[in-house]
């Protein structure tokens, strides 16, 4: 039996995702992101699940129509040109028109998002109630997120390694994490003059600073030059990074293409997909799993070197079964010890960067605030391993910052008091997407 106070988050997100709902998909936030984001989408896709079947088929449909010809999914999906006067940089500034698989219909920019749709798309698939219908959807689906993955392991595994890289930091949903430091010191872009639309929905202490924003810039600079020849751009894009999160949503979404094409009878996809897997498995456990941190760790592939942060996201690749059951026993410990609970051992899970590191900052984006949809990552994927108490605990902390301050984009973990710790854009669709789930499970 739901509770009260769970029928009125139930009501409230529902009328979210209502509201950021445009026709034929969700925005992420009606003001500061008016178009249509990748990882976004399947989690609000997920959202829907609870309430709207078709509505989540038809997100899902709407993002794959936008599909590169070389299997790429782009990272936003610019439907409508009166919203690029809202939005910087715009399918102009992104110029994916270079590019000769870009298509012709639609603008996008020319990188992608976590792969998620594959575990999204087993999520819907589940909801279904009479799993004879809709089948079509389901088959072509599969394929168009099997064309991804392909795409990934073809053109961003150069040593053949089971991991793919990002030539990015956008590419990894965690847009300003500390991680990247270490890349930007490597390099210095030049100034951009260019008038950010960000700041002017969300104080500028809660967003990148002006001096991120000249490397990311630049890095879609590089790439237009290079027409977004992928060969190309491995060798002139100053940022090429194998990122755990990446690789571990990957993990999972193959984890989940697998169990699909067996009810679909798609066995050669199959294989290739249990082939992808192992090796993204066996990728992530013999390069990246760092022991001494008890958490996966990055690989700067161009400047040859691992970056080490105690992020959130190196907990992910839990969710794809990853890491050995003493691996996972270590992660525990580690994701409720004093580094991410913090050190009153009652702060909110899960920061994005642990409370203990010099770089952390309560407010700032991806430097220490919590994100809900990488809570319900860690939330399914400690579960999966029996530490129901982590798990638990996840999703009590997600329930809790949403009653304490609304559905915003991400919060403040270390706000034990009545004051407001939710930051960046209101009424945020992932945000009440994942509510759905966790109040639904
Ligand atoms: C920010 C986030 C990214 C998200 C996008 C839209 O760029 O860092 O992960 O997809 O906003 O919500």
């Amino acid at each position: 039996m739901e509770t009260q106070k769970e029928l009125n988050l139930s009501a409230e997100a529902s009328r979210i995702l209502n509201k950021n709902w445009r026709e034929s998909f969700t925005v992420p936030s009606s003001s500061l992101y008016p178009f249509q984001w990748l990882w976004d989408s399947g989690f609000n896709a997920m959202g829907w699940a609870n309430i709207d079947l078709e509505r989540a088929r038809t997100e899902i449909k709407t993002l794959l129509s936008a599909q590169w010809k070389n299997g790429l999914i782009p990272h936003i999906t610019f439907h409508n040109d009166s919203a690029d006067k809202m939005y910087f940089p715009g399918a102009e500034f992104h110029g994916a028109y270079h590019s000769p698989n870009s298509p012709d219909h639609v603008k996008t920019t020319g990188m992608t998002q976590p792969p998620v749709l594959g575990f999204v798309l087993e999520y819907l698939y589940e909801k279904e109630k009479d799993k004879s219908e809709n089948l079509e959807f389901y088959k072509s689906a599969i394929t168009s997120i099997i064309s991804f993955h392909r795409y990934l392991y073809t053109d961003r595994d150069p040593y053949n390694e089971g991991l793919v890289y990002i030539r990015h930091n956008w590419e990894s949903g965690s847009d300003n994490s500390a991680v990247w430091d270490d890349v930007w010191k490597m390099y210095q872009p030049p100034v951009y003059n260019v008038e950010r639309k960000d700041t002017t929905h969300v104080d500028q202490s809660q967003r990148p600073t002006k001096r991120d924003y000249d490397y990311y810039l630049n890095l879609i600079d590089i790439s237009k030059q290079c027409n977004y020849d992928e060969a190309e751009m491995f060798e002139k894009l100053p940022f090429l990074i194998q990122d755990p999160m990446f690789n571990g949503i990957l993990a999972a979404s193959n984890q989940s293409l697998i169990k699909l094409c067996e009810l679909f009878g798609m066995n050669d996809e199959k294989t290739q997909c249990e082939f992808w897997h192992a090796k993204t498995t066996a990728g992530l456990n013999d390069k990246l799993y760092d022991a001494s941190q008890s958490l996966y760790r990055y690989y700067d592939l161009k400047n040859e070197c691992y970056i080490s942060m105690p992020t959130a996201m190196g907990f992910t690749p839990i969710m794809a079964g990853s890491p050995t059951k003493e691996q996972a026993a270590e992660m525990a410990k580690k994701i409720m010890g004093e580094d991410f609970t913090g050190p009153r051992l009652d702060g909110f899970l899960c920061p994005s960067l642990a409370v203990t590191s010099p770089s952390f900052e309560h407010n700032r984006y991806w430097r220490g605030p919590v994100w809900l949809q990488v809570n319900w990552i860690l939330e399914r994927g400690f579960r999966q391993y029996g530490f129901n108490e982590v798990a638990d605990r996840l999703k009590q902390d997600s329930l809790s910052l949403v009653q304490k301050d609304g559905f915003y984009e991400y919060f403040n973990p270390k706000n034990y008091s009545d004051e407001k710790g939710g930051y960046g854009g209101n009424d945020f669709s992932w945000t009440a997407a994942v509510i759905l789930d966790f109040i639904n499970e």
